[in-house]
């Protein structure tokens, strides 16, 4: 019975009537519209509007929209701060949240709005939670910024950072370039975690194709917008809960999807906690398996070419990477998508601009595996990520340089006591260490500033920026603070990444680690009340997502 109808409800109508609803509204299906707006960032600064014309759609197709708003962080702001904590610890939160307003207020259905990194995941994990028919919308890429007759984004910012330390751009520069490297609204404008995630919510099923790609200040986005409303109402008629179009197989294809647009190592984190909150079975050597096998072919920053976020819009967008994919059999067709199309649907529907150079087939990759490869062996028994940028397989043998936090190891590599051949390890900055797991751009971009970036490793129980790129490898697990291995590692011992044999190995004897084991004392935490406090009890493995639940 409707709210409108009950007699006991009064004393809610009461509220509503104070709203401005009529009585005829409140018999109508109710779809929430989560928004993650914050005024602290530019990636999700569109996201009011965009629920205003969401909440259209709605209206128009016979429902009443009930909007709200979630927090979420900015990973660019909080970069080399204590601040990136919140970061991951977002992610639950937003979640939460998401979660909690539905369970209060019984949507018949609803729409997520996300954009910045954490909020694409979280808003996935929330409705996977509620499982009532759901879409969605993703608020879309950034423009690049144009600097001297080059396209920029926030990486070229970051790596700027190193290139000042060599001389080779001066404080002028940096700051020029900063003027220009991110025109207006939206999320970082490559394939960075936002947009991985983005595609992500594609290739599950639960974002219509070809709505996500539309840049966030692109004119068609706030009719694409209202088309989501729209499709929440038809999800809503079709019974499209996350339960029947969230499945092994939509999740496999965004397994695919990551690999071969070459994306974050966040996704293997996300993918986890969305396939765990799903009731999934996922294990992390999955993903590094459907890495390992499956080419990239979008020449997109950091890892596949030089080409950002608007580029692949204007080339075909994610619609045309299913039809190459679907083409060479990589996808499993046997999905619901919540449109109501089929994934040939949408590859028939891709608009590929002749000459385009964004997307390739798969028998001409740009790279020809995936940008991702998990290790295991001593020093990650629980595994752990590689970034491969779709390169070869190395194999780095070199001196361990061991730092126990990350503004310990910036010092070092500011102070120029990082030299090729270097291991360098920052550890107590997992997810229940750090606490919070924070994002090492800070080192990954000065390093590859100052021409390190394929003479070094990093190896951390921290995890990477999307932007990131180099020797990387993060999320090893067990993390120091619970006494992993990576806790027991010293200056100069030698560590082995062999990419190819999918190992990452301390050669210290097992006595000798024993010996360190017994003398090891888990540190005090720096922040040891609130929010992040509840985090570290809960979290879980990051091999496991770092979920708290
Ligand atoms: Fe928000 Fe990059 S910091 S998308």
């Amino acid at each position: 019975m409707s709210i409108a109808d009950d007699p006991d409800r009064a004393p809610a109508r009461s509220h509503l009537y104070a709203m401005g609803w009529s009585e005829e509204e409140m018999r109508r299906p109710v779809v929430g519209i989560a928004s993650t707006w914050t005024g602290t960032m530019p990636c999700n600064l569109t996201h009011r509007e965009l629920a205003a014309h969401v909440a259209e759609g709605v209206r128009a197709a016979g429902g009443t929209p009930m909007e709200f708003n979630t927090i979420a962080v900015s990973d660019n702001l909080t970069m080399h701060t204590p601040g990136m904590r919140a970061s991951l610890v977002s992610r639950e939160v937003i979640a939460d949240s998401i979660e909690l307003m539905g369970r209060a207020h019984e949507f018949d259905a609803l729409v997520v709005i996300v954009g910045c990194d954490k909020t694409v995941p979280a808003g996935i994990m929330a409705l996977a939670r509620l499982d009532v028919p759901s879409v969605v919308l993703y608020s879309g890429s950034m423009m690049p910024g144009r600097w001297r007759g080059r396209d920029v984004t926030i990486q070229d910012m970051w790596e700027a950072l190193g290139e000042r330390a060599v001389g080779r751009l001066d404080q002028s520069d940096l700051d020029d370039l900063a003027r220009h490297a991110c025109p207006g609204a939206g999320t970082c404008a490559a394939q960075y975690t936002a947009n991985t995630m983005g595609g992500v919510a594609d290739f599950l099923g639960l974002a219509p194709f070809g709505v996500g790609d539309i840049p966030a200040v692109a004119e068609d986005k706030n009719a694409a917008a209202r088309r989501v409303g729209e499709i929440a109402m038809q999800a809503l008629a079709r019974d499209a809960r996350p339960s029947r179009v969230l499945t092994a197989d939509a999740l496999h294809n965004a397994i695919v999807s990551v690999a071969a647009m070459g994306g974050s190592t966040n996704a293997v984190l996300h993918l986890l906690a969305i396939a765990r909150e799903a009731g999934l079975p996922l294990e992390i050597d999955e993903i590094g398996e459907v890495c390992r096998r499956t080419p990239i072919i979008t020449g997109l920053k950091p890892s596949g070419g030089e080409h950002t976020a608007l580029d692949l819009w204007r080339a075909g967008g994610t619609s045309l990477v299913v039809r190459r994919l679907l083409e060479a059999g990589l996808l499993r067709e046997n999905v619901t998508l919540v449109d109501g199309r089929t994934l040939a649907d949408v590859a028939a529907d891709a608009q590929e601009r002749p000459g385009q150079q964004v997307v390739a087939s798969v028998e001409q990759p740009f790279k020809p595996r995936g940008a991702l490869a998990i290790l295991r062996g001593s020093l990650a028994p629980d595994g752990c990520v590689l970034k491969l940028g779709g390169k070869d397989d190395f194999r780095h043998e070199g001196p361990a340089k061991v730092f126990d936090s990350e503004n310990d190891c910036y010092l070092a590599i500011e102070q120029d006591r990082i030299v090729a051949g270097d291991v360098i390890v920052v550890r107590y900055e997992g997810p229940a260490g750090g606490p919070g797991m924070r994002e090492m751009l800070s080192i990954t971009g000065p390093l590859v500033g100052r021409g390190l970036g394929s003479s070094v490793a990093l190896v951390t129980d921290g995890r990477f920026s999307g932007v990131s790129h180099g020797r990387v490898i993060g999320h090893v697990a067990p993390e120091a603070y619970h006494g992993g291995p990576i806790a027991l590692v010293r200056d100069g011992d030698t560590v082995i990444i062999d990419s190819a044999a999918g190992t990452i190995e301390l050669a210290v004897p097992e006595e000798e680690l024993e010996r360190r084991r017994a003398a090891w004392r888990r540190p005090e935490r720096e922040v040891e009340r609130g929010v992040l406090t509840k985090y570290a009890a809960t979290v879980g493995s990051a091999s496991d997502g770092a979920v708290t639940a």
